[in-house]
């Protein structure tokens, strides 16, 4: 009786220690880079907030380089009024050519929407916003973000809605990044002389600090380490890998949707910019 009574607590526990081991921590996956105490690791590991405050902000990076993946992040945005606070998430290599896939959060008055702000630099050039609103409120509960970024493509997603896609043209001539491994990095600043209706509504300080929270980082990716790629295996639920994931029609008709209903600027429709013409794969895609 007390034999397997033992042998179920034991198992329990190994049950608990698998559990929590699948769900990461923090404290493994990335460094406080700056803000003096404003980013912080909290429940051992489960939990990162990045705070702003008139003095400074704050941010992390990952202690790994990827080249390739697949990557989620739950992020909830700093809650109530928050004009004038940008929160980056993004994707970078370092260097004056570098790459770049970025999500950035333009907070708002409170009940005001935010905006998600999104951009691809290859190769030291940006120039690619697409901007969108969310369909709910992105301060209310925690929302998966993510990045799939294989050789044929990178889409961003919300809650697994793709809502952009940027395609590997490179057979026509416009640059993919391929080569450079990148960090990620997120940062939450102030940035009132733009963000908000474009710098007309000012941080209020009185609401100072203002929160982001971060939680269930979750990478399948390449790895990149003294010259060398590692790849997490595909999963073995028999969907295919990330690897080659392209878009299938469901995803098409998502994106279609999003674009439809909550893109409010389009590099590629903005004609005052391009007088000359569109970039070729705006076009193209
Ligand atoms: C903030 O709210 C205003 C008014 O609804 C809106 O025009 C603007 O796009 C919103 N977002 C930002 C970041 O300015």
């Amino acid at each position: 009786m007390t034999k397997i009574f033992l042998v179920l607590v034991l198992l329990q526990t190994l049950f608990n220690i698998l559990v929590v081991a699948s769900a990461g921590n923090l404290n493994q996956d990335f460094d406080l880079t700056w803000g003096d105490g404003r980013a912080q690791i909290l429940d051992n590991g489960q939990l990162l907030t990045l705070s702003l405050d008139k003095t400074s902000g704050s941010g992390f990076r990952s202690k790994n380089q990827y080249l390739f993946g697949k990557i989620d992040m739950q992020i909830k945005l700093v809650p109530g009024n928050s004009a004038g606070t940008v929160t980056a998430y993004y994707l970078s290599s370092l260097g004056s050519t570098h790459d770049e896939i970025d999500f950035e959060f333009l907070g708002n008055l409170s009940g005001d929407p935010y905006i998600l702000h999104t951009n691809v630099f290859t190769q030291g050039k940006g120039n690619r916003e697409q901007q969108f609103y969310l369909w709910f409120d992105p301060t209310k509960d925690f929302h998966t973000y993510s990045i799939l970024w294989n050789p044929q493509s990178i889409i961003f997603s919300v809650d697994g809605t793709p809502i952009r896609q940027f395609k590997n043209l490179e057979s026509k001539g416009i640059p993919f990044p391929k080569n450079q491994a990148m960090s990620i990095y997120s940062s939450l600043w102030n940035a009132d002389d733009w963000a908000t209706r474009g710098g007309l509504v000012k941080a209020d300080w009185s609401k100072a600090p203002f929160t982001a929270s971060y939680r269930n980082f979750n990478a399948q990716a390449c790895t990149w380490s003294s010259g060398s790629s590692r790849c997490s295996s595909s999963s073995s639920s028999g969907s295919s890998s990330w690897l080659s994931q392209s878009l299938d029609a469901t995803g098409q008709e998502r994106i279609k949707w999003v674009q439809k209903n909550y893109m409010i600027y389009n590099y590629c429709r903005d004609t005052k910019r391009f007088p000359q013409g569109f970039p070729a794969e705006c076009s193209l895609a």
